[in-house]
């Protein structure tokens, strides 16, 4: 089936609604991409939403384009406009029984499934009706889910291009420690990546640097004892930053606000110790010093692969989670794949 919707309330509907009929949607958001898909594909059915941006004129070739094709067209009208050219026009408000309604009448063979030609008693068409329900409901929160996720992972793609203006350094490691992290979760906690703020909070880990002063942020050598407390203020900062996208309760905010906690307690912003410290975080934390350890520093040149490895070594049960380290060294090579390092 071809959607040509602009609205995502509506797409979001159609989608859910047809799932349950287990029938694809390719959607569009102009009439002139639905009629460039329409002179290469034969859907069974268009669905044309009257809030696309189009001519009466425009819809007409869509229409034509359909009926070519011998797919009738579902319109989705709002208040003030019924959409001439349609076969059949759902007005609002418009919910999915009205949807599989109108496309159950356009285009039957639609579906996947033969229909059943079952007599029902009253209780157990009750019973269908619910379960029909729960998947109806079930649709639409896995589609509002990714709709959301979606919509989490452009902010946050806003905020590190942000980032990327103001320290570059800054912005390219937020990329290839979350490339570590992620390889690194695989190995210890893979479950940890089925939860998407997990790795919003690898990428988004430092956002908070853009609440530091450029004199402390940019400033090349070692930091006073003042200004390095202003500094460590990023890891709060970042998680009130990213708290519309990544609320305290996720992983992805556990993340930026402990990735500096140590093993032993002498971290920051809070001094966690040990298995007090959210497990992503100890991770991150792993990730985090070797991407630091193997990048150039204004004052130090990089260091090589296997001479980071043996520094975080060393800090496994005093910096880092020993579990963590040990997994990082037995997955060594799979790191070492992702770097150019000598
Ligand atoms: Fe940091």
């Amino acid at each position: 089936m071809l959607a040509v919707s602009a609205d995502d309330e509506r797409s979001l509907l159609l989608r859910a609604s047809l799932h349950l009929i287990e029938v694809e949607v390719d959607e569009t958001p102009s009439i002139d991409q639905g009629c460039q898909l329409l002179d290469h594909t034969s859907p069974g059915l268009v669905v044309l939403d009257a809030a696309v941006p189009g001519s009466a004129a425009a819809r007409e070739r869509l229409a034509r384009k359909a009926a070519r094709c011998g797919a009738p067209v579902l319109a989705l009208a709002t208040a003030t406009d019924p959409v001439a050219c349609a076969d059949l026009t759902l007005f609002p408000d418009i919910n999915p029984h009205d949807i599989l309604g109108a496309v159950s009448s356009l285009a039957a063979n639609l579906y996947q499934q033969e229909p059943q030609a079952v007599q029902v008693c009253p209780e157990e068409q009750l019973l269908l009706q619910t379960h029909d329900l729960h998947r109806l409901v079930e649709a639409q929160q896995a589609e509002r889910l990714e709709f959301q996720h979606r919509s989490a992972q452009q902010t946050a793609r806003g905020l590190l291009d942000v980032l990327a203006l103001r320290d570059i350094e800054t912005f390219e490691h937020s990329l290839r420690v979350a490339s570590y992290a992620r390889t690194l979760s695989v190995a210890v906690a893979p479950e940890l990546l089925t939860d998407p703020s997990t790795e919003l909070g690898f990428l988004l880990h430092d956002i908070g640097k853009l609440g530091i002063p450029d004199r402390i942020l940019l400033h090349p050598g070692p930091l006073t004892a003042q200004h390095l407390k202003r500094m460590q203020e990023h890891a709060v900062l970042g998680a009130q930053v990213a708290s519309s996208l990544l609320p305290p309760d996720t992983a992805g905010a556990a993340v930026i606000h402990h990735h500096h906690e140590h093993w032993d307690g002498t971290g920051y912003p809070d001094g966690l110790k040990g298995l007090e410290i959210p497990l992503c975080a100890r991770i991150f934390a792993v990730a985090d010093a070797l991407d630091a350890l193997t990048s150039d520093r204004p004052y130090r040149r990089a260091n090589t692969w296997e001479h980071a490895l043996i520094t975080i070594s060393n800090d496994a049960g005093s910096h880092f989670d020993p579990t963590v380290v040990a997994a990082l060294l037995q997955e060594r090579h799979a790191f070492r794949a992702l770097t150019a390092l000598p």
